[in-house]
């Protein structure tokens, strides 16, 4: 239960689902972890569970320019960055006639203009050796009806995993990604769907999974211990799919 023993790490969107069973994980193997979310009443559930082994800070992640004040309370409250993890995101899925400019811009801006803008403010406080995992999906490798834009905005991650990976690696800082497939979290319930919409979008991907299961928030923070660990001190620009088979 060691094999972050003395990292510093930043979960971004970390109050809920995958990021805050990371953020979980990440302590138990002894990193010290702080989280975000947009407001700070996101924070009173994981404060109860956490306590003080996690630092909370309130950051909007589709503003670009908020990223320097939340890369300036890391430095202050850590010094420096051995792990990232950006797993803020939103999932807006409509069908393309109901785009509009303003919608697909801030799914754009909360995936990946914030995250882009937060790794270049984070460069100058990222140890060498620095692990950055950024939490892509499935849906950038798949086809799913209403999922356009969000899926490229995923794509856009997967694609920055590997560049920033080659322009990064000379510095120590390594770059990968997960695509996790359906997991069930709190991610569903903000989709806007009445609850029988909801259970017949899930009985209906259910049957999709070849696993014929939604996977645990566990089974991705588990792939992103190890991407954040020194145990995964080659792979580079990677991507490890945990979908139970849906991209088959
Ligand atoms: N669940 C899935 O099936 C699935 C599959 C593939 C990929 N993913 C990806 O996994 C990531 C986490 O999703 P999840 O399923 O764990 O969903 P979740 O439970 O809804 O968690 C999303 C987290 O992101 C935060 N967040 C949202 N917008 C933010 C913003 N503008 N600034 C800062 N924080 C923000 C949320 O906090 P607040 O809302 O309180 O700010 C929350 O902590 C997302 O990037 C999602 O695309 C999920």
């Amino acid at each position: 239960m060691d094999r972050l023993q003395g990292k510093r790490a930043l979960i971004t969107g970390g109050s809920s689902g995958i990021g805050l069973e990371t953020a979980r994980q990440f302590i138990a193997e002894g990193a010290r972890v702080a989280i975000t979310a947009r407001h700070s009443q996101a924070f009173e559930q994981p404060r109860q569970e956490l306590g003080s082994r996690a630092v909370y800070i309130a950051s909007d992640a589709a503003d670009a320019a908020e990223q320097q004040t939340l890369v300036a309370e890391i430095r202050d409250r850590f010094g420096g960055l051995d792990v990232l993890f950006v797993n803020a995101g939103i999932a807006d899925l409509r069908p393309v006639e109901q785009w509009d400019a303003s919608g697909f811009d801030h799914t754009f801006a909360v995936n990946v203009r914030g995250p882009f803008f937060l790794i270049q403010a984070l460069l100058p406080l990222f140890a060498n050796p620095a692990s950055v995992v950024l939490n892509a999906s499935i849906n950038a490798d798949i086809g799913m009806p209403n999922a356009s834009v969000y899926a490229a905005s995923k794509a856009a991650l997967l694609s920055m995993a590997r560049n920033l990976s080659a322009e990064l690696i000379s510095r120590g800082i390594r770059v990968n990604a997960v695509s996790p497939g359906p997991i069930a979290t709190p991610l569903y319930s903000k989709l806007g769907l009445s609850a029988t919409d909801l259970q017949a979008t899930s009985e209906a991907l259910q049957k999709q999974i070849p696993a014929r299961r939604f996977g645990k928030p566990s089974e991705i923070a588990s792939a992103v211990v190890f991407l954040a660990s020194d145990e995964s001190a080659f792979t580079v620009g990677g991507e490890i799919v945990i979908d139970g088979g849906l991209s088959l």
